[in-house]
């Protein structure tokens, strides 16, 4: 099987639903976010505090290489991979996009979750990093919508896309 990677906003649910997905699968699942932590002995949001967001963004250009280099697995991105590794997602696997609107991210993210990104004003900060992203997300071909469904139910779409293209 081909890779299955999923990307999107923060708050689109990507861990949750490729855990779902990589169990149905019976396949390995690998969070990149997950993997530059323990890497790292530390949090995300301390990797951006003590070194700021320019070595996280290569921790993860150098995660992101090296799990694409494998193949039959689902892997959740961070919501900033596209940023610098677009051309690699698009070759590593099927990618998919997850969405949901602005104010359901901000439902989702009400406590920030700990990203160093969304530190202050919630709503603005979706607002503007969503704004600033929205044409790269746009780009990406295959889209699911998460708006108001259980995280069972996105995993359920999923695999029926994936069957529809032949992929599973
Ligand atoms: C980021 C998203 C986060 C994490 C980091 C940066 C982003 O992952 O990689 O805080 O730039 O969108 P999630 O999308 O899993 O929250």
């Amino acid at each position: 099987m081909e890779n299955i990677i999923l990307t999107g906003f923060m708050g689109t649910g990507k861990t949750t639903v490729g855990r779902i997905l990589a169990g149905e699968l019976e396949c390995p699942y690998v969070d990149i976010d997950e993997m530059i932590a323990a890497g790292e002995g530390r949090s995300i949001q301390a990797i951006f505090s003590e070194e700021g967001e320019g070595v996280f963004r290569q921790l993860e250009s150098r995660a992101l290489a090296e799990v694409l280099s494998r193949k039959g697995q689902v892997v959740s991105t961070g919501g900033g991979a596209m940023l610098q590794n677009r051309e690699a997602l698009e070759a590593g696997g099927v990618l998919i996009c997850l969405t949901a609107s602005p104010r359901e991210i901000v439902r989702r993210l009400q406590d920030g979750g700990g990203r160093p990104l969304l530190a202050g004003d919630l709503e603005k900060r979706v607002e503007g990093i969503l704004a600033e992203r929205r044409a790269l997300y746009a780009g990406i071909p295959r889209r699911i919508d998460t708006e108001g469904k259980a995280p069972r139910q996105v995993a359920a779409e999923i695999l029926d896309l994936l069957t529809e293209e032949g992929v599973i």
